[in-house]
């Protein structure tokens, strides 16, 4: 476990009925977010993702590999719901993504965030203004095409940055930063929106060796120290194994193996590649 708990308090006695004791087990038991039967088809022939399960707990960092067009990326979106299913569930904090529309889905889609492989950043907009981007889901419409932020989302977002090592650059246009710091960029963003879950894909994709560890790194401390699930899909075994709690491998749109990252030896990844090449 990564939650480091502080004193015990002691609260006032009550007994709370059956009904309320036993919810609230469920809720500890609770995954942050269970995918079960997940699949996708785009042309509603062939199937990109087919009956895909699995859960993400609280804080737990996941890799998911597999082979160029294994399904990695319709994964990612189909939990956020950037793409609709075909059919499945993807249950977030208890409530399944799949049967939201409109505001509830916008409200849920706030404790999940998203990091991408170029970045996503509006270049000609400075460093923090591209970060408070990510506060946009907790704005009306109009404060937020009007840019209107508070103070308080100014603070978090200079505080973001200066946790990822770029407060010096916040009122640099983006356009002028190298791409290692573009996306450190992009993870501010993604943690001003203070999410329960973070989707990176392919985040390092673009990178140099020394700013991909940098990234990873930033990654897990979000899992480690603020307690945010990151399900991150990788190209990058050797990254995937050192910074994982699991490791989720598909191979054409379907699971090939998961578990931890001694599970993953290199028999396990030449069927999860080569499946994937052979296909
Ligand atoms: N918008 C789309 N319309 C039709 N087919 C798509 C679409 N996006 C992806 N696909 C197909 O779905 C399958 C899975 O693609 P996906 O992009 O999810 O793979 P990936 O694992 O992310 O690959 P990569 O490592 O190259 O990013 C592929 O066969 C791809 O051609
Ligand atoms: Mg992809």
């Amino acid at each position: 476990m990564k939650f480091e708990h502080g004193p015990i308090e002691t609260v006032p006695l009550s007994v709370p009925s059956l009904a309320l004791r036993k919810e609230g087990a469920l809720r500890r038991s609770e995954p942050l977010l269970r995918v079960d039967g997940l699949s996708k088809s785009y042309d509603g022939r062939t199937f990109a993702l087919c009956d895909i399960s699995f859960e993400v707990e609280r804080g737990e960092f996941v890799a998911v590999i597999g082979s160029s067009g294994a399904g990695k990326s319709t994964l990612l979106r189909c939990i956020d719901r950037l793409i609709d299913p075909t059919s499945g569930i993807v249950e977030f904090e208890g409530v399944d993504l799949t049967r939201l529309r409109g505001r509830r889905l916008r409200t849920s889609r706030r404790r999940i965030s998203m990091v991408f492989q170029s970045y996503n950043l509006v270049l000609r907009s400075s460093v923090i203004q591209n970060v408070l981007q990510g506060r946009l889901g907790y704005k009306s419409t109009v404060a937020g095409a009007l840019g209107c932020f508070s103070e308080e989302d100014k603070e978090l977002a200079l505080e973001m940055l200066d946790r990822v090592g770029m407060a010096d650059h916040a009122y640099v246009r983006a356009d002028r930063l190298s791409g290692g710091q573009k996306q450190r960029v992009g993870i501010a963003r993604a943690l001003v929106q203070q999410p329960a879950l973070i989707l990176a894909d392919e985040p390092i994709a673009s990178l140099d060796p020394r700013s991909s560890r940098t990234i990873m790194e930033l990654l897990r401390s979000a899992a480690d120290e603020l307690g945010i699930a990151c399900l991150v899909s990788l190209h990058q075994v050797e990254y995937a194994r050192e910074f994982s709690d699991r490791i989720f491998g598909i191979s054409q749109g379907r699971e090939c193996c998961q578990g931890t990252p001694e599970r993953f030896t290199d028999e396990v990844l030449v069927e999860v590649y080569e499946k994937g090449l052979l296909g």
